[in-house]
């Protein structure tokens, strides 16, 4: 008997299909079939012919691949009885439950092994509206048994793939993009650091021959978990893929009766990276982010309100904390158009540098006698909102918290640190407690509507059971706070995951201020991340974890390109450069209300030059596109550059917005410089727009309105 499901919705077709009482596999994922397509005949179809110097039939590529049934690539489980012995279960289809809601179409597919006391399930749900399939798996034992490894459910990837994407990255050098061809073997990104990382971000995309930014086939995929993945993308000898992804391999460190995997988030596009992207942004914007709740009741997950102007002090005072500096900055910072002040390391314990007081979360009496409310009296005077630096799961050992509580670090005493400090054992519920004591206690004492909540340094070993504590802890807090905001940082962008993005609105997406780097970096890190949830703010003149020195106009621009802020010391602007900052802000707050909601668009720039983005809103009716020049071409005139996603059939008028940021050396007189242009949506997708020239490390800022 073979038993077949089917979720689909306008763009895409999931098919899984079983034979007998085994695990199903997924025998088609991508452009939607149509409804009278038997999967029978699609299974007998697809069934591979065999030769010599094999088995007699091919190892099933199910959703759980078995080594138990001979499979001769990476498993989708290995456990081990809690004696330690391998346990290689024999499953038998147990149930299969659909439900269809208004959006949501949702299968959960359940085996058994009663000998052995297993059951494992997977899930897959579909969101009509934001078109990402979430699957997760689950295993449950009769008896506590080890996890070393449980995979979501498991996708066979494309024949046609050429090749895979996935991200790498540094403190300062996020999101980098890895280009790998298939071929015979796995590729294997095992993140062993405890956190999603720099290193690692925890996302893979398959790109069928000939894939842009913006056409051809993708199938993208995000694990939201903060603790650190495996990812496997492996051919078979016999030249099939699969893509499987997990927690870190043996980040289960207990025996245990319940485990289960994160969401993965995977995307089907046939329009390209962007296709991607905008289900991914859309999805996090729209099902996942949470915004504050007002009154009582679930918190919400909606669009997030519009997104103030942050100022936040760090590069300009780093750990000298000094109230009547503080009062100045503030109100230069609400003077240049801030809306939203961030206190951040170094208000706390005796926290004089790095090396002490983390876990120590009192005020500082010695810098602030009379508390931090004054502070935040004046930066309410002023209209901003107050916002507060953390960093909970850390203890610095020069602390009164180590002194008092040694016990309650992470991994051995003998680890080696870093950031002179260690990690607080989250797993455990009166390090919880007191984190959250603590943290309700400044919450309920001042008038704070934001944490920054930092975590800079990575864990001794992977745990699967810290992520699970720092969840519940945020959790509790989200629940007790539920109009305190939460920005993630991980000595920058190293926890932009989904999973935290389950508790947090705002990732700090790099410590890098240098707005040649962050243009890289917030381009790349658009395939997940929507305008509303990444921060960039503008840095000083000498960036200081680069030591390049950028105009005012650039560093305004790359930063009003996401949620705006400001992280330099207002003290050192000319008046020239405070009233580019105030002209980009102002234009910033005049349209972040469409732009909160519009769709960032990787353009294909025919010039490596440029790394240029169209953000379009949601109607269609507008887009701004910024053309970011990072150096110098390679030939003398700029290369059109082709727009995506408008309507061919009508026309836009276009405008550069800022003009006269042109060199002298540019002088020729193209019509985009000399004034308004109107262009068919044809036109600026088959030719493109031809832009000025320009000096490196500046950027062209065009608004287009369809007529
Ligand atoms: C690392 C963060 O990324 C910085 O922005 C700053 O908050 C420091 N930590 C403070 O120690």
């Amino acid at each position: 008997m073979s038993r077949a499901w089917r979720l689909e919705d306008a763009r895409q077709t999931l098919l899984l299909f079983s034979q007998e009482d085994q695990l199903a596999e997924i025998l088609y994922w991508g452009a939607r079939l149509p409804a009278e397509e038997c999967a029978e005949t699609l299974a007998a179809a697809r069934a591979l012919d065999l030769t010599g110097g094999m088995l007699d039939s091919y190892p099933p590529l199910s959703i759980c691949p078995e080594a138990r049934r001979s499979f001769p690539g990476h498993a989708g489980l290995v456990v081990r009885t809690g004696l330690g012995a391998p346990l290689l279960p024999r499953w038998h289809f147990d149930s299969a439950q659909e439900s269809v809601q208004a959006e949501n179409h949702a299968l959960t597919l359940r085996y058994r092994d009663t000998q052995a006391g297993l059951r494992y399930q997977a899930h897959f749900a579909l969101d009509s509206r934001t078109q990402v399939l979430v699957a997760q798996a689950r295993l449950e034992s009769a008896h506590p048994i080890y996890l070393d490894w449980l995979s979501t459910p498991t996708f066979p990837a494309p024949q046609d793939s050429q090749a895979l994407l996935d991200f790498a990255g540094r403190w300062c050098g996020e999101f980098q993009i890895i280009r790998t061809p298939w071929s015979a073997g796995g590729r294997v990104r095992d993140n062993r650091t405890g956190r999603s990382g720099h290193e690692h971000f925890p996302a893979l995309l398959v790109l069928s021959q000939g894939a842009t930014n913006t056409c051809g086939r993708v199938y993208g995929f995000h694990y939201g978990w903060s603790g650190g993945h495996r990812m496997v993308a492996e051919e078979l000898a016999d030249g099939r893929r699969q893509v499987q992804f997990g927690h870190a391999y043996g980040s289960e460190r207990t025996a245990q009766t319940h485990f289960q995997t994160a969401p993965l988030y995977a995307v089907f596009s046939d329009s390209g990276l962007n296709g991607c992207a905008v289900c991914w942004q859309r999805h996090l914007r729209t099902r996942i982010l949470t915004r504050p709740r007002t009154q009582a009741g679930p918190v919400q997950p909606r669009p997030v309100p519009p997104r103030p102007v942050h100022y936040n002090c760090w590069e300009a005072i780093y750990f000298n904390h000094d109230l009547p500096t503080l009062l100045d900055i503030a109100s230069r910072a609400a003077n240049l158009g801030a809306e939203h002040f961030v206190l951040d390391d170094g208000w706390f314990g005796t926290r004089d540098d790095d090396t002490r007081a983390l876990g120590d979360w009192y005020v500082d009496r010695r810098k602030y006698p009379d508390g931090l409310d004054p502070l935040i009296a004046h930066v309410h005077s002023l209209g901003m909102g107050f916002g507060l630096w953390l960093e909970p799961e850390m203890v610095s050992p020069d602390s009164d918290l180590y002194r008092a509580h040694p016990d309650w670090v992470l991994g051995p005493p003998c680890q080696i640190r870093g950031r002179q400090q260690m990690v607080l054992d989250l797993a455990r519920p009166q390090v919880r407690d007191y984190l959250f004591a603590r943290l309700s206690a400044l919450l309920t004492d001042h008038a704070i509507a934001s944490l920054k909540w930092d975590h800079n340094r990575v864990l001794p070993m992977p745990d699967a059971a810290q992520t699970r504590g720092t969840y519940d802890l945020l959790a509790r807090l989200r629940a007790a706070f539920p109009k305190v905001e939460i920005e993630t940082c991980a000595s920058g962008g190293g926890r932009s995951d989904f999973g935290m993005l389950h508790y947090a609105q705002r990732v700090w997406l790099s410590d890098s201020n240098d707005a040649l780097e962050r243009l890289r970096i917030q381009h790349n890190a658009a395939l997940f991340l929507p305008m509303v949830a990444t921060g960039s703010h503008v840095g000083p003149r000498r960036c200081h974890t680069s030591g390049r020195v950028l105009d005012i106009a650039f560093r305004a621009w790359v930063a009003a390109q996401r949620h705006l802020g400001f992280e330099l010391d207002p003290r050192e602007l000319t008046a020239k450069e405070a009233r580019v900052l105030r002209q980009v802000t102002q234009w910033w707050k005049d349209n972040r209300g469409w732009l909160a909601r519009a769709d960032i668009l990787r353009l294909d720039s025919p010039d490596p030059a440029i790394i240029a983005e169209q953000q379009l809103a949601e109607d269609g009716s507008r887009f701004v596109v910024f053309a970011g020049r990072a150096e110098a071409s390679a030939q003398v005139a700029p290369r059109p550059l082709p727009l995506t996603r408008l309507d061919k059939a009508r026309y836009y008028r276009l405008q550069l917005l800022n003009g006269s940021d042109a060199p002298r050396l540019s002088r020729g007189a193209p019509a985009l410089k000399s004034g308004g242009l109107v262009l068919s949506g044809a036109w600026l997708m088959s030719f493109g727009l031809v832009l000025p020239w320009a000096f490196p490390q500046t950027m062209w800022v065009i608004k287009g309105d369809r007529q």
